[in-house]
């Protein structure tokens, strides 16, 4: 029997979800949802699916195995968590939620009902991932560095950091995701973000910051640094960059590209592995798992990505009171029931 998976959010990434889906042996997608009706409509052709605009209904009329969230993060906890609730296994775009209150209520909710859920942190499926890991062997991690350069949004919803919660919480979240996985939990950071090149009158709703810079410490004694920027320019052609050195030994992760560098030269891992794409394998390996129940492969589950989120939100609070701030005291807060939104 074929498992049946819905997508709730059918915009830009939805839709890149869709097609991953059409693609998935074994799998159907009965139903898909988005509060947009030409947007639902459009979406729909692309799996011949029922179209709802209220992913409530389509919980309630349809009989499904899963579903796949990709609404903007403010809309993330509530359709994850009915879900869940509804015996539903999910996998719900990045960031984890807008606050950590929510993303917390997510915690629960996947603790409480067993489901598989799976956080949209694609880069965790690069298989590449695991012979990095065993290249550093035991060696500790000095420096972490990690860059992500980009343009002013597109999307109006993300250029304005009031929706969009800057570039730290929405894009360099994957890179800071990705750098703990190598160098554990974040203990503290500072944050300074600038808006020093663009100007607010350069395009409509540019409410946001152009330059961000990160620096953290770890629990496992790394220290970590981040740059990040919206002032340049589409197609500028500079990699996304993730950088972890241990003792004699650079592991540089270019996007999808793995490079080593020791004193035995510079090395690509699996430059002759065909086929791998990131974008593909989150869904892959999401609908294995819940086909299977096969939990190694969920990379991101919500009590791993809610310590992305929260490093996310301690940048943009350190960033807002020139403040160090401590993980640890932020998850307090949180748990106390403090909301603690993106922005
Ligand atoms: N993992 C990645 O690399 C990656 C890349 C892009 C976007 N994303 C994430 O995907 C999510 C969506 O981003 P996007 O770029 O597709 O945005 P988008 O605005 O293009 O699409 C979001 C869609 O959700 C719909 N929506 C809003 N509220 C809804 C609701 N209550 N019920 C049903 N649909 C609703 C909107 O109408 C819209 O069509 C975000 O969380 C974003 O961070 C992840």
């Amino acid at each position: 029997m074929k498992l049946k998976v819905g997508v709730i959010g059918t915009g830009r990434r939805g839709k890149v979800h869709l097609r991953q889906l059409a693609k998935q042996q074994n799998v159907e997608v009965p139903a898909i949802c988005d509060i947009l009706p030409n947007v639902a409509k459009e979406a729909a052709k692309i799996t011949e699916s029922r179209p709802y605009l209220d992913y409530r209904e389509m919980l309630d009329k349809e009989e499904l195995d899963a579903v796949v969230v990709a609404t903007p993060a403010p809309v993330h906890a509530d359709p994850t968590i009915l879900a869940l609730e509804n015996g539903i296994a999910v996998m719900c775009e990045k960031p984890l939620a807008w606050s950590l209150r929510d993303a917390l209520r997510i915690v629960d909710a996947a603790s409480k009902t067993g489901q598989i859920c799976e956080t949209g942190y694609q880069w965790r499926h690069n298989p590449l991932l695991s012979v990095a890991s065993e290249r550093l062997g035991e060696s500790g991690i000095a420096l972490i560095r990690g860059t992500w350069y980009h343009t002013v949004p597109l999307v109006e919803s993300i250029r304005d950091v009031s929706t969009g919660g800057g570039q730290i919480f929405d894009q360099s979240t994957h890179i800071i995701d990705l750098a703990r996985l190598f160098a554990g939990d974040v203990t503290s950071l500072y944050a300074a973000y600038t808006l020093n090149a663009r100007s607010r009158a350069d395009f409509d709703n540019y409410d946001n910051w152009d330059g961000y810079a990160v620096t953290m410490k770890y629990a496992s004694g790394a220290v970590g640094s981040f740059g990040s920027t919206y002032a340049l320019f589409l197609e500028h052609g500079e990699p996304v960059t993730l950088d972890i050195i241990g003792a004699g030994i650079l592991i540089k992760i270019l996007g999808e590209k793995v490079i080593v560098v020791s004193p035995e030269g510079r090395e690509e891992l699996g430059a002759n592995t065909k086929g791998f794409t990131v974008q593909s394998d989150i869904i892959g390996d999401f609908v294995k798992a819940v086909a299977t129940q096969n939990r190694s492969l969920v990379k991101s589950p919500p009590a791993d990505s809610v310590k992305s989120l929260a490093t996310t939100i301690a940048a943009n609070l350190s960033a807002k009171t020139g403040e160090i701030v401590s993980l640890t005291e932020l998850m307090d807060r949180a748990r106390s029931g403090e909301e603690l939104p993106a922005i």
